[in-house]
């Protein structure tokens, strides 16, 4: 089943206001036009607004980073949703492990997030990804099937259109030491297989799955020339215009 690349640039905590005008506008330039590759980019929630309305008359889709579970309520310091469909975000960045991490997401937190944002039309990208630690004890398979399974219990087959599922081992996010193609795609395949488990073949064929970590110009054709890697997460990377283009461009299904 052929399934259209989806690059998209994660930010993280980078880029003010007059950066995100700078950076928007290049891409624009570059990307603004592909009709091949889904594109996206993962501002900071203060470039949001601006970004939703430098990118109106383009391909390039908008994502947040993180949401929260609830439509609204008392959650101090939290946004939506809702609030993010309503200035034209389109998708959804949940379960980074950097928000595991530091901010101690639970699986439990991450449903609940991954059904909200979906019930609110948005796309969601799910992360997943386990530590050095676990890959050195042979337990990877374990720690992203179970990551994958809490993550999208309870979510209906055909919200699945929706999702995005992002292999992110951790020990390759912004070490500059990525997997490789092999390694990747052998859990790309795995994770796959585990959806067809919880879904069905046609859910499991349509998944787009991205790769992420230290995804760069030199190593993006080799890794999404992998028959399960459909697209990238890409950090570091994502934050200077021509080496995200040229990421980009090697998703194109004729390279
Ligand atoms: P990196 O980050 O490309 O800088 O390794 C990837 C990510 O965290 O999504």
């Amino acid at each position: 089943m052929s399934r259209k690349p989806i690059i998209v640039g994660n930010w993280k905590m980078h880029n003010d206001v007059a950066q995100t005008r700078q950076l928007l506008g290049d891409l624009h330039a570059r990307l603004g036009g592909i009709a091949e590759v889904d594109v996206g980019v993962a501002p900071p929630f203060t470039s949001l607004m601006l970004a939703s309305e430098l990118l109106a008359d383009n391909r390039i889709l908008l994502s947040a980073q993180n949401v929260h579970y609830a439509e609204e309520g008392a959650f101090t310091g939290e946004i939506s949703p809702k609030m993010l469909a309503s200035i034209g975000v389109d998708m959804v960045i949940v379960g980074h492990s950097e928000r595991r991490q530091f901010f101690a997401e639970s699986d439990e937190m991450i449903n609940l997030k991954i059904k909200a944002a979906l019930s609110s039309g948005l796309m969601v990208i799910v992360c997943v990804g386990e530590t050095l630690e676990e890959r050195e004890a042979g337990r990877t398979m374990q720690r992203v099937g179970s990551q994958v399974r809490s993550a999208l219990a309870g979510v209906d087959a055909a919200d699945m259109r929706k999702v995005v599922l992002a292999y992110e081992p951790i020990w390759a996010i912004g070490t500059g030491r990525t997997a490789t193609p092999a390694q990747a795609q052998a859990v790309h395949e795995a994770l796959r297989k585990e959806v067809e488990q919880l879904f069905d073949e046609g859910v499991a064929g349509r998944l787009r799955i991205q790769y992420g970590g230290s995804v760069k110009p030199s190593n993006a054709a080799s890794l999404l020339s992998e028959p399960d890697i459909d697209g990238a997460l890409v950090g570091g990377a994502s934050l200077n215009a021509e080496d995200f283009e040229q990421i980009v461009l090697a998703a194109r299904p004729w390279i």
